[in-house]
């Protein structure tokens, strides 16, 4: 019999636009899962706009944490550890939710977890199946392109990332000289599933070998082919460019992808970050790794891709499994490097 006691984790995520809470029981279970999107009041800006975002998660984040505590019928009592974002992100996005944190921490003398964004958003693969290692992450987010390794719960090794922007990025600064509404990603996305890609646009393999990205290129190629045929007084339809902008990313994401996880023998590939809510990836990676029968491709559902705090519990428990604890000097790191524990 198994007398382990269970273990719930509260998470806190206040990186960048999400005010969230979330309780996760064992690392795996959500118990609980609350999101505030700011989303509203970014959008007339065209972005993110960094004091916006540290006033609404003031404002937020009790309520957020009173609700994930009333969704799960739990008080402070039932909660091992606190696990928070300490970073990458937006400094004073995040400083809010890391005070919150270490208070919570200090009132209640419960345990206090620093969490890395990225290593949550890996992690959200393992509130909906278990994770098998070897593991290949591929990370896709508005401020992530990452391809890491991981041989164990906890470890961490970048083999990939972006030199430039990031897919989600270059994904919001197409939308936005296309004239879409910010952020332009699922915009894009559904314009795509009714174009033909029948603009011809580069793809950026980099040097023979790399699993390294860059987007920046690509970027320009579809602002010049905009700026050019308006110049020649023509259109192009934003559903074609779409398509095509699309599959260039994908193409260079799916392709990297499959060589990566070939060559590091691994069992799982785990999508993570808002770019994983696309459908023109999910769809290439699953007819992708149909071919491959020993690699089990894990994506989360689309709740779970994007911003969330039941992903920073899961990555938190894993962390607070291997001993790792939070300190009250903890700060908001916005450059904060993802190693592992
Ligand atoms: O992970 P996330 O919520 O925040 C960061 O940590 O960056 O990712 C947000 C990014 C945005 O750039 C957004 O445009 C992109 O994810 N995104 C998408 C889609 N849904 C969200 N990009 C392409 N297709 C989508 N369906
Ligand atoms: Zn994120």
């Amino acid at each position: 019999m198994n007398h382990k006691k269970d273990l719930y984790i509260l998470g806190i995520e206040t990186s960048c636009d999400e005010t969230a809470a979330a309780i996760v029981k064992n690392g795996t279970d959500i118990v609980s899962n609350v999101v505030a999107s700011q989303i509203e009041s970014h959008k007339r800006f065209g972005g993110v706009v960094p004091e916006i975002a540290s006033r609404h998660h003031v404002e937020q984040i009790t309520i957020v944490l009173e609700e994930a505590f009333a969704q799960a019928d739990m008080t402070f009592d039932d909660i091992d550890a606190i696990a928070v974002t300490e970073g990458p992100g937006l400094v004073g996005a995040l400083l809010i939710g890391v005070n919150a944190a270490k208070a919570l921490s200090f009132a209640r003398g419960i345990p206090l977890v620093g969490v890395h964004h990225i290593a949550g958003h890996i992690y959200a693969n393992r509130l909906v199946q278990d994770i098998q290692f070897p593991a290949l992450a591929l990370v896709v987010s508005g401020g992530h392109t990452e391809l890491v390794y991981m041989k164990e719960h906890g470890s961490f090794e970048v083999i990939g990332e972006t030199l430039d922007d990031a897919a989600g990025e270059a994904y919001d600064k197409v939308a936005r000289t296309m004239g879409l509404p910010y952020p332009g990603g699922p915009h894009i996305d559904k314009l795509a599933q009714k174009g033909e890609a029948n603009v011809p646009l580069p793809r950026a393999w980099l040097e023979e070998g790399s699993y390294h990205f860059s987007f920046s290129g690509l970027k320009s190629a579809v602002i010049n082919t905009l700026h050019n045929a308006s110049q020649k007084g023509e259109t192009i339809a934003p559903e074609d460019l779409s398509a095509s902008f699309q599959e260039s990313v994908i193409d260079v994401l799916v392709t990297k992808t499959e060589r990566a996880a070939n060559a590091y023998g691994v069992k799982q590939v785990l999508l993570a970050g808002g770019v994983a809510a696309n459908k023109g990836l999910r769809a290439a990676l699953e007819k992708t790794f149909s071919s491959h029968p020993e690699i089990e491709l894990l994506i989360p559902p689309l709740s779970l891709c994007t911003d969330n705090a039941a992903m920073i519990a899961a990555a938190g428990t894993v962390a607070f499994e291997k001993g790792i604890r939070g300190k009250y000097d903890m700060n908001g790191q916005p450059g904060l490097d993802l190693t592992s524990y």
